[in-house]
């Protein structure tokens, strides 16, 4: 299906009147932008021309062109700002708050050639005299070369239309360097060659492994080579697009073709960040940059059961008592737009749900949180208090004529806070107190790219509209990007003034880079397929690659109804993500996991209690993926990159330094191969020992999938009695290992509790130590 089929597929869903509605709406906003955005007209090119001369600054500084200037800043940490023209790291969306200290060690000195070089601890970088920069180790290896950029202005400086230049740089890298990142792509993790738009889309309906782009766009590549890893990130939010070439080595004539990568942006600044290293390092310098990962409550790291179009109060506590009666454990349950009354956000359907605060405390006595579906677009309906509200706080999107802006979204015609602007984002957190009135723990931020359905064009608000951008003013083309980020933050920073005690559970469909902060998010309309089932785990693993640690797919997929097979074997994979979710739409066939025969709820119910075994280890993930960027399910050659067999692996990850997880993505296999990492592991159900590097061959029946651990570590998990106990599995003989616990009260901000241990292999002996005490204040059961 194409675009246009999909969205027509989605009108159908929506009814007749409402699909009347979206032609109007699509109409209006080509309208609106053919008088609103000014006209394209001649432009000319510039490229920087010749280096003329340079001023240090503290951590670098500005190499001067004949026709603009490069500032290179090293700040501390090690990460490398590159800005053209005058540009600037702030402001900016991602960072987390102000730049960070530079690195007054790193100066800027002249190198061979009429050219520039920045020394600092990780990386060398040096500017030649005509404005290409390449990043080094401290080696001298080239991580990459960035050629100078070229941008397009008007001839007419009067027709600059406040978002400046169009721009494109175009960079090389190793032959054999492989992208991973930009955000939530449905085709990776690898990214293979091809274009990629950088501009958040709602499929319409469902999407497949072949959509791009979709809910989450980001700037951000990882690019792992046999000379390091690196992270770039073009700090810019503006529509454009990435197009990667894969290199080849020894190609041809015996010369390797470079890997090579053109960014190409619609406007906006031309300036990025570089942070070389480990990819463990690398996570860990972009999440001092962008800010540590929110921290779910413990609780949200459960199992989750979602549904659009529960219906009724009625309904809900058929299904709690459904997985009650079966003994399956139940985390949370997520109301969609259809408790709203007449899908208006921030109501209640009193019909059909009479009594939310009194089902909540219901369900709350046995350990079920309710979680509530938030979409940003307002009923444009005079007398409803929400909107009044915000046309009170001046809080709602407009057009350069002052008027509101109106699409048409799930409650008819809809107007859309500004989120770039901090008294919108003040007055809707306000409004999540009604939220947790109605008895509501967690939010589930959706439709937020934002959505306006369109019978044609794009469907979002019209590129003219404007936004308040914190004070400093624009339009629709540099706000979109940032519009589910911002309505985040609004969230969080709502909830946090709210309820201060507890920490906030956001996850939102859209968002941009840091969206990390406030939340996590899912991967949205999956297709029920395969090929789904496939990219919920490139969403996953991609979007942890861009510090988004927190995510997880619809178990099952969004539409139709999974095969038994199918759906236990989603079911398997996403016992193990960090959201674990069961979700779909609502023509969808059934998702609780007694639907689809006995063989399927024996096998699901044992991958849910495995999850909940592990809930130890997953709090402590979420801690260390805030600590440290690292994110909980990670590609397996994570600390190995070198390894090129694993930089090609795409269908397994690591959770956590310790699992090993080779899900079962394909129909009738009973069997899987599985690449190891160098060392030892363990089938954690077979016990068996396997040597890595390699790859073996494993059984994989209905009953589980392989899930495999590192010689040496020591997991938390839950005893059987309660508390807390240490599963530790053997190191091969002679070795150490080691692993942490991270606990804390569940929810709150109370300082965690930071328990380290290592394990060693002597004389055929194992012994377990606990840093800094005596002995053991944990049961230990020995594996392997
Ligand atoms: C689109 C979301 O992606 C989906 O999860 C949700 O069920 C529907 N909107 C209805 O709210």
């Amino acid at each position: 299906m194409d675009a246009g089929d999909k969205w027509m597929a989605a009108l159908r869903t929506v009814g007749t009147g409402q699909g009347l509605r979206s032609v109007r709406s699509a109409w209006r906003r080509r309208c609106a932008d053919a008088m609103g955005l000014p006209r394209p007209g001649a432009e000319r090119a510039r490229v920087p021309g010749v280096a003329q001369g340079a001023e240090p600054e503290p951590g670098g500084g500005v190499v001067r062109f004949a026709r603009s200037s490069l500032r290179v800043r090293v700040v501390a940490g090690g990460a490398v700002f590159c800005g053209w023209d005058g540009a600037e790291p702030e402001p900016s969306y991602a960072l987390a708050g102000a730049c960070p200290e530079v690195d007054e060690r790193a100066v800027l000195e002249p190198d061979t050639d009429g050219g520039w070089r920045v020394v600092s601890e990780r990386v060398l970088v040096v500017v030649s005299r005509h404005g290409a920069v390449e990043v080094r180790t401290p080696g001298g290896v080239r991580l990459r070369r960035d050629l100078p950029p070229r941008w397009w202005e008007p001839v007419d400086p009067q027709a600059q239309d406040g978002g400046g230049p169009r721009w494109v740089q175009r960079s090389e890298l190793a032959a054999d360097a492989r992208f991973f990142g930009l955000g939530g792509r449905a085709a990776g993790p690898r990214l293979r060659a091809g274009s990629y738009r950088l501009w958040n889309t709602d499929p319409g309906g469902v999407f497949e492994p072949g959509d791009d782009p979709l809910y989450i766009t980001m700037p951000v590549q990882l690019v792992v080579a046999d000379a390091g890893s690196h992270l770039v990130f073009h700090d810019n939010s503006w529509d454009g697009r990435v197009t990667l070439w894969e290199g080849e080595e020894g190609a041809g004539s015996g010369h390797d073709r470079p890997g090579r990568c053109e960014v190409r942006l619609e406007g906006g600044p031309l300036r990025y960040w570089v942070m070389a290293g480990t990819p463990a390092r690398v996570l860990h310098d972009w999440a001092a940059l962008t800010g540590g990962a929110a921290l779910p409550p413990a609780w949200a790291l459960g199992h989750h059961h979602a549904r659009w179009g529960f219906g009724s109060e009625r309904e809900v506590r058929r299904v709690v008592e459904g997985y009650k009666e079966r003994g399956l454990p139940l985390s949370a349950v997520h109301l969609d737009i259809d408790h709203y009354r007449g899908h208006r956000v921030f109501t209640v359907d009193r019909e059909r749900f009479p009594d939310l605060p009194g089902l909540a405390a219901d369900l709350r006595r046995d350990g079920v949180r309710l979680v509530s579906i938030v979409d940003p677009a307002v009923k444009a309906e005079p007398g409803m208090a929400v909107y009044e509200g915000g046309r009170e706080a001046g809080a709602f999107v407009r057009d350069a004529q002052g008027r509101e802006v109106r699409g048409e979204v799930w409650p008819g015609e809809s107007v859309f806070p500004d989120f770039t602007d901090p008294k919108a984002r003040a007055w809707w957190g306000g409004l999540y107190a009604e939220r947790l009135a109605q008895g509501f723990s967690g939010f589930w931020h959706d439709m937020n790219e934002p959505v306006s359905f369109a019978a044609f064009g794009d469907p979002t608000l019209p590129r003219s509209a404007r936004h308040v951008l914190e004070g400093r003013g624009g339009d629709h083309r540099e706000a979109h990007n940032v519009y589910g980020l911002t309505m985040a933050r609004a969230g969080y920073e709502g909830l946090g003034a709210l309820r201060p005690g507890e920490r906030p559970f956001v996850f939102s469909r859209s968002g941009w880079a840091g969206m990390q902060r406030y939340g996590g998010t899912w991967s949205g309309d999956v297709v029920t397929g395969w090929t789904g089932l496939r990219a919920s785990l490139a969403l996953v693993l991609g979007l942890g690659l861009c510090g988004v640690p927190y995510s997880g797919p619809d178990i099952g997929g969004f539409t139709g109804s999974p095969s038994p097979e199918l759906y236990l074997r989603w079911f398997q994979l996403g016992a193990y993500l960090p959201l674990f979710r069961t979700h779909s739409a609502i023509s969808a066939g059934r998702r609780e996991p007694w639907e689809f025969g006995a063989e399927v709820l024996e096998h699901a119910g044992a991958a849910l209690r495995e999850r909940m075994r592990l809930l130890p280890y997953f709090v402590t993930l979420a801690h260390l993926a805030r600590r440290t960027g690292a994110p909980y399910a990670r590609p397996v050659w994570w600390r190995s990159p070198e390894d090129r067999a694993l930089r090609d692996c795409e269908d397994e990850f690591l959770l956590g330094d310790s699992l090993l997880v080779a899900p079962v993505l394909e129909a009738g296999a009973d069997r899987r191969a599985v690449r190891l990492p160098r060392g030892r592991w363990y089938d954690t159900v077979t016990g068996r020992a396997h040597e890595g590097p390699g790859q073996v061959l494993l059984d994989a029946p209905l009953s589980r999938i392989p899930v495999l651990a590192r010689a040496g570590s020591v997991i938390p998990v839950a005893g059987a009695e309660g508390g807390v106990e240490l599963e530790v599995w053997a190191p091969a003989a002679g070795r150490t290992g080691g692993g942490v616990l991270i606990t804390d009260a569940g929810e709150g901000w109370e300082r965690p509790e930071v328990v380290r241990f290592t394990t060693r292999a002597r004389g055929g002996v194992v012994t377990v130590e606990q840093e800094g005490a005596p002995e053991l204040a944990y049961p230990v059961r020995m594996r392997g």
